[in-house]
């Protein structure tokens, strides 16, 4: 079978991660996918830095239109970030009949519904493995693994700069910018860091989460929102003594009321197993009636460990390219139809 064409829109701490994942393990991945995943088209703002990660192995564009432009390309994958000319091109490659991945969860939390509605009419995959909890496949555990389950609430550390700063300025001591600084250099903070410390980035993960697990509408705007920057070095050093942790969580529950959505810092008893989630590390708990609760760990952030999930979304777009939309696995087109329905 031919194997799959893809272009890549931006090249960054995630973009050039995807790229190294796939030439490096590219064997494995053609046996897995069964066919092969080829990147032949980059686009960056910055074209010789792309050139440096890429070399001959891909063409590298300035303006990323053009990849969604051609009509070779099957999958663009979106690892830009932000709600701007993301939007544009991702509405645009699903108009031209392409599918997409994307990390970005600032987009899909705010935009998510008309994206899925576009992409249901048009036939096209969405995938968004690493826009929630970098590495770890939570995305295809509440859409896949929990679905014999009514899931009753879902909490977790879903931002691994907030926790990486909480931990170091737990455990060296460190001030709140010293170590904002040091996850900007890590790769591990959004582009604008203020969606990471203010809580926002957790709340666009949780939203995602939400309209998941319990089949709503993607509804950031619904959230309680609370970062950290009102914690102070004390409030971690009481929190100790009292044997408790600091950890900013993102939490959604179903209630009476409705569905609860909050994102806020909150203290948990040392002896617990989520408040030893340190560094950028993310933990996410997820309880369904019939499983009960069930604990998912890995590195939230980073370059190879959010490019593993892209990758294995377009392993999942590789099976199924060709495939009657109504007969996929429900893994893509149920998460499309779902959110879009809702939300109409
Ligand atoms: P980066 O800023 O490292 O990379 C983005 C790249 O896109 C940059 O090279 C940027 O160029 C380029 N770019 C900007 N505008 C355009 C454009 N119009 N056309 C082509 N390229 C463009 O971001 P990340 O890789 O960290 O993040 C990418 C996405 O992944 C975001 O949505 C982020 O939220 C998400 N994500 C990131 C994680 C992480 O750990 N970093 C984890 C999970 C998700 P320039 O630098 O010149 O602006
Ligand atoms: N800025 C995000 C974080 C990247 O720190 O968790 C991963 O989504």
């Amino acid at each position: 079978m031919k194997p799959i064409q893809v272009g890549l829109l931006g090249i960054g701490t995630v973009g050039s991660g995807t790229f190294n994942v796939l030439q490096r393990n590219q064997e494995e991945i053609r046996r897995r996918a069964g066919r092969g995943i080829e990147i032949a088209m980059v686009a960056d703002l910055d074209t010789t830095r792309a050139k440096a990660v890429v070399g001959d192995a891909a063409k590298v564009v300035g303006d990323a239109r053009e990849i969604i432009a051609n009509p070779d390309i099957d999958v663009v994958v979106e690892l830009i970030g932000g709600y701007g000319i993301a939007k544009a091109l991702v509405l645009e490659a699903i108009a031209a009949g392409k599918h997409v991945v994307t990390a970005n969860k600032a987009l899909l939390a705010v935009h998510g519904t008309e994206i899925f509605k576009a992409a249901a009419e048009k036939g096209v995959m969405v995938a968004y493995e690493a826009a929630v909890a970098g590495g770890i496949p939570i995305i295809k555990a509440l859409r896949e693994g929990l679905t014999a389950n009514s899931i009753q609430w879902v909490a977790g550390i879903i931002n691994g700069t907030t926790n990486f700063i909480l931990s170091e300025m737990r455990d060296k001591g460190l001030d709140f910018d010293v170590v904002l600084k040091e996850a900007q250099r890590l790769g591990y903070a959004e582009a604008d860091p203020t969606f990471d410390i203010e809580g926002v980035d957790a709340a666009h993960k949780a939203t995602l989460m939400s309209a998941i697990a319990f089949g709503i509408p993607v509804q950031f705007d619904k959230a309680y929102v609370e970062g950290i920057t009102k914690l102070s070095s004390a409030d971690i050093k009481y929190a100790e003594q009292l044997g408790y942790r600091i950890k900013l969580l993102g939490i959604t529950k179903r209630t009476d009321k409705g569905i609860e959505l909050r994102v806020h810092p909150s203290l948990i008893p040392a002896k617990r197993l989520i408040a030893n989630v340190e560094g950028p590390m993310n933990a996410v708990v997820v309880n369904g009636d019939a499983v009960g609760t069930t604990l998912y760990y890995g590195k939230g952030a980073g370059s190879e460990p959010t490019a593993s999930a892209v990758v294995a979304d377009l392993v999942d777009i590789a099976r199924m390219d060709g495939s009657d939309p109504a007969h996929r696995v429900p893994a893509l087109a149920f998460q499309s139809s779902t959110l879009a329905a809702a939300g109409s």
